[in-house]
């Protein structure tokens, strides 16, 4: 028998996260020809068409490494809101910016506080640093629970992680209970404000978590070019924060991690404004349509401020089985910590009057 690889002590327990499905997978394992997938929150009008053009013009050129220093990218970051370049840390993809701060802040058996259910990589990146996340249940609407999170907080609390709107549920964090979080949380402990998918939100009490950061309140506010501007396939996300932090997760960033494809994509990305309102439009829009799908079918759901829904089906698991035989890929509760629901990303109008055609054929096989 081999040697047992003397691998970390807290690599072998780690789960690693269950991504959705992809479509080539369900097309290989079911057979069916058509597929829709509204199972990973991705744009349902695609990718910025300026950013395909700026990729097709950059092709001739990926013989050479991409610009570590990701100069032209955070000049356009720069520009578009309007604050110095030294704020800015990018990502391929912002789940590589969690990594970077759990791996710049956290040593074993440091205190995270998040909520539950929110998105699992904070937990895994917690636990792959040896660190302690403390869930804190959301109440009973489904939102945070800013002051039971606040009475967690202790001398062992490194880091605080808010995602608003919150994944899976999309609800939000409105400002006025931000800021008195913000005042009142000690310094030493730092604040993730997790702003995937700020983009979506119509409601006009929402805060702007960049505000907070120029305000010099110990925190990132994280973006990503993976939702709103259609780019999920080629990885950026970024994070806004103090220079001097900015510096600090920077000397972690593995070299190059952001291809030069991926870097000119998200600045072409960054100045089509036509393509971002065409898209938060169609959301907003179909989101509406959903709602009234589900409340003929008779369906709980949580209104959102996001471009994903929850709704309450009883067996996810079996419901998630059944939608892929129809051919529909979506997300069960059960693997988002919230068993009996399942996460819906809003689609394209085609898209979501399968799912509703789908959803009333098994409905009935889903109750427990
Ligand atoms: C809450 C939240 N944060 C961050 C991300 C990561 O986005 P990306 O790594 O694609 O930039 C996601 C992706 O689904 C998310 O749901």
């Amino acid at each position: 028998m081999g040697e047992r690889p003397q691998v970390r002590p807290e690599i072998p327990f780690l789960n690693r996260y269950i991504p959705g499905k992809p479509i080539e997978e369900v097309v290989r394992e079911l057979g069916i020809s058509h597929v829709v997938k509204l199972a990973s929150n991705e744009n349902p009008i695609g990718p910025s068409p300026k950013a395909v053009q700026a990729v097709q013009s950059a092709l001739s050129r990926i013989h050479l490494y991409p610009d570590d220093g990701q100069f032209s990218l955070k000049k356009a970051l720069s520009e578009f809101h309007q604050i110095d370049e030294s704020h800015f840390i990018i990502g391929n993809g912002a789940v590589e910016i969690i990594r970077m701060i759990m791996e710049v802040f956290l040593e074993p058996g440091d205190e995270v506080i998040a909520a539950a259910p929110s998105f699992a990589i904070y937990k895994q990146d917690v636990r792959q640093m040896g660190g302690k996340l403390i869930e804190i249940p959301l109440d009973e609407t489904f939102h945070y629970d800013l002051e039971k999170m606040k009475k967690e907080v202790s001398l062992k609390t490194k880091m605080v992680v808010l995602c608003s709107p919150n994944n899976p549920t999309g609800t939000i964090i409105r400002k006025k209970e931000l800021e008195i979080f913000l005042q009142n949380c000690p310094p030493h402990v730092f604040v993730i404000l997790d702003e995937a998918y700020s983009d979506f939100v119509e409601e006009n009490d929402f805060p702007n978590g960049i505000q907070y950061v120029l305000k010099k309140f110990p925190m990132i506010a994280l973006r990503t070019l993976s939702k709103v501007y259609g780019l999920a396939g080629i990885r950026v996300g970024y994070g806004i924060v103090s220079p001097e932090t900015a510096l600090y997760l920077n000397q972690v960033r593995v070299l190059f991690n952001v291809s030069s494809l991926a870097q000119t994509a998200a600045a072409a990305a960054l100045t089509d404004q036509e393509h971002y309102q065409k898209t938060r439009e169609l959301i907003w829009k179909e989101k509406f349509f959903l709602y009234s799908g589900f409340e003929k079918l008779k369906i709980r759901y949580i209104s959102t401020q996001s471009n994903f829904i929850l709704i309450y089906v009883g067996n996810d698991l079996e419901c998630f089985q059944s939608l892929l035989r129809e051919g529909v890929i979506v997300r069960p509760g059960s693997q988002l910590s919230m068993p009996g629901w399942m996460r819906i990303t809003i689609g394209n109008h085609e898209d979501n009057l399968i799912l509703l055609e789908a959803l009333a054929k098994v409905l009935n096989q889903c109750k427990i």
